[in-house]
């Protein structure tokens, strides 16, 4: 175990923050804590599932708090994990595809690992139903699974009458991109819905309509690659609701030639039934910007971070304002970056109200479109909100029709907050970043965001980004690493539980579970514990354990001892011994 607590015992204060207190200009690579793999398994830190073969090849990964599960699709196999430990009492569903479609996929060119049943979609459809879909050995099928009610006696099973055609709803291709979300009984996935993956679609399913993208409309999607997707209401009118997808996509020059990869956020509202006489089952309401994640550098040319890895969306108590994190990487040949932005809704509804970009000809550059907006204004939802005046989409004005689909982006882009990173990684050498995930902290000091990011070689980084005001600094606090697989393998999914205090990661060997903090790592001492700034951990008079805010822990206010924010040891732990010499 490597504890970078050597310092804390010597020369104590001057060296720590001299180390630690890492602008964007000095990173703190030395993480507080690392743990091999072998160590977080002593520890009793961590249990891994690893299924039965020699690779589990996760593909997704579902929590199901009311049922107490962790849900995995995986191939040609369904698991049920216990949250509580997950490698014990699992369940789970053999769903294989066919020799027949095995043979069927053989006789198309498709190689023997790919003609295998990968399970890429997988949603809770009701109060007692997951939804499955798996690319069926090239040919995709969905299935629900029956779960039961939270609190009943626990099934697992596929409901054999409910194999469907997954066609429109999972890939043909388990490498290809896929993102889903189920909101009121409504399917919004992104994915390549062809054999050929010629097209792209950004689509709503639900048991009367299936609403998408139109086809072959590079201006709406080009080459997506697609990241993440959510629901989120603008206000109390459900009618208003919108549905956010993230992805990547190529740019288009005036040739109409692929040029740089871009990241956008795309738009359409949840109620949208598309057009009566033109968009026929095509969203009336598609509208797209730029995702902006860049460093100013000091020559005044901005190093932008284009390519978006994964989103995380961290839900909170307002749910028309979640916080968005991208993870994100440069797109350049000759450096390789990683960097972490944070979006707020103001700042993406904002942009979604500003100007239409427009071009009069291809070869012309974007500007704002001066002209005439019509009535209601394209990519608005029919709502009472917006006046009641329609009653759906399918009576807005053809006018409004031919407007969005020739102006479906937006002239602003979104910017983060601080117009900055809140976590960078430059370093040439630097691991590959794969995923991200956010748990918000209360600490004394604050809240906390806590990310946890996933790297290509089993490794999860557990980070804390403080904002200065005064100064405009970001300062990182690298407080784990932690090695959750014993293979180097790329992290594939990040699933936190707040209400259990744990995280859950999926590679291809398997899915591991860890404790989201483990204070008493930091040493017993008060110093130790406060230096360690981990939000989760306080010094509570003899050791450093969790800490919970005033009103959920008993113990009284006075023995709690944290700093977060400037782990100033000196001022908090006064009085008391510091040096070590008990
Ligand atoms: C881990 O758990 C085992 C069995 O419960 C116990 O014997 C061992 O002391 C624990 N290790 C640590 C470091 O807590
Ligand atoms: C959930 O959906 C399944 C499959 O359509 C159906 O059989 C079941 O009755 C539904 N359950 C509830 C609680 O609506
Ligand atoms: C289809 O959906 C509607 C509402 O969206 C619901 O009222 C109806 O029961 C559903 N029909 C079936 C067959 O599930």
């Amino acid at each position: 175990m490597c504890i970078r607590m050597e310092c804390v015992r010597s020369v104590f204060l001057m060296m720590c923050v001299f180390l630690w207190s890492s602008a964007h200009s000095a990173q703190s690579v030395y993480p507080r804590i690392r743990l091999s793999h072998k160590e977080l398994w002593e520890l009793n830190r961590t249990w891994v599932f690893q299924g039965p073969g020699p690779s589990l090849q996760t593909q997704t990964m579902m929590l199901d708090e009311a049922h107490e599960r962790l849900y995995v699709g995986a191939k040609n196999t369904l698991y049920s994990l216990s949250l509580e430990r997950v490698n014990h009492q699992h369940r789970e569903i053999d769903w294989a595809s066919s020799e027949s479609q095995v043979e069927d996929c053989l006789m198309k060119g498709k190689e023997k690992p790919e003609c295998a049943n990968y399970i890429k979609v997988l949603q809770q459809f009701n109060a007692t139903h997951l939804l499955a879909c798996g690319t069926g050995a090239f040919n995709p099928l969905c299935v629900t699974i029956r779960v039961g009610h939270a609190g009943q006696a626990r099934q697992f099973e596929l409901e054999e009458q409910s194999v469907e055609s997954g066609r429109g709803r999972c890939p043909y291709d388990h490498n290809s991109p896929v993102t889903s979300t189920l909101d009121r009984g409504e399917l919004y996935i992104g994915l390549y819905t062809d054999y050929w993956e010629n097209d792209a679609a950004m689509c709503r399913l639900n048991n009367q309509s299936y609403t998408r993208t139109e086809r072959d409309n590079r201006q709406q999607l080009n080459e997506p690659k697609f990241i993440g997707s959510v629901v989120i209401p603008d206000n109390d009118d459900r009618d208003d609701d919108k549905v956010y997808f993230f992805f990547t996509e190529r740019g288009m020059d005036a040739e109409g030639v692929n040029k740089a990869v871009y990241t956008r956020v795309g738009r359409v509202c949840a109620n949208d039934q598309g057009g009566q006489r033109m968009l026929v089952n095509r969203w009336s309401s598609f509208l797209k910007t730029r995702l902006i994640c860049s460093v100013a550098g000091s020559n005044g040319i901005d190093t932008h971070f284009d390519k978006l890895e994964d989103v995380f969306v961290l839900k909170n108590k307002d749910e028309k304002n979640p916080e968005i994190f991208g993870l994100f990487s440069t797109t350049s040949a000759v450096f390789q970056g990683y960097a972490v932005c944070v979006y707020h809704m103001n700042v993406v509804r904002a942009a979604f109200n500003s100007q239409f970009a427009h071009r009069e000809k291809p070869e012309h550059h974007w500007t704002p479109y001066k002209g005439r907006v019509p009535y209601p204004r394209p990519g608005s939802c029919a709502s009472k909100m917006n006046g009641g005046g329609f009653s759906g989409s399918k009576e807005f004005p053809d006018e409004v029709l031919r407007f969005v689909r020739s102006h479906p982006v937006m002239s602003s882009p979104v910017l983060p907050l601080h117009k900055k990173p809140v976590l960078l990684q430059t370093e040439p050498g630097g691991r590959r970043l794969t995923q991200i995930a956010v748990d918000r902290v209360q600490a004394q000091d604050g809240h906390y965001h806590v990310l946890y990011i996933g790297r290509d070689d089993s490794v999860v980084l557990k980070v804390i980004s403080i904002y200065n005001k005064d100064t405009d600094t970001i300062e990182e606090v690298l407080l784990e690493e932690l090695q959750v697989f014993k293979v180097p393998v790329p992290i594939t999914e990040i699933i936190i539980s707040a209400k259990r205090q744990q995280l859950y990661v999926g590679s291809e060997v398997g899915v591991a579970q860890v404790r989201l903090h483990q204070c008493e790592l930091y040493g017993s001492e008060c110093a130790d514990c406060c230096l360690a700034r981990d939000p989760y951990c306080a010094w509570d008079g003899l050791t450093c354990s969790r800490y919970y805010p005033v009103g959920v822990y008993t113990k009284s206010r006075r023995f709690r001892r944290q700093d977060v924010r400037h782990g100033n040891a000196v001022q908090l732990c006064n009085g008391l011994q510091i040096d070590g010499q008990r």
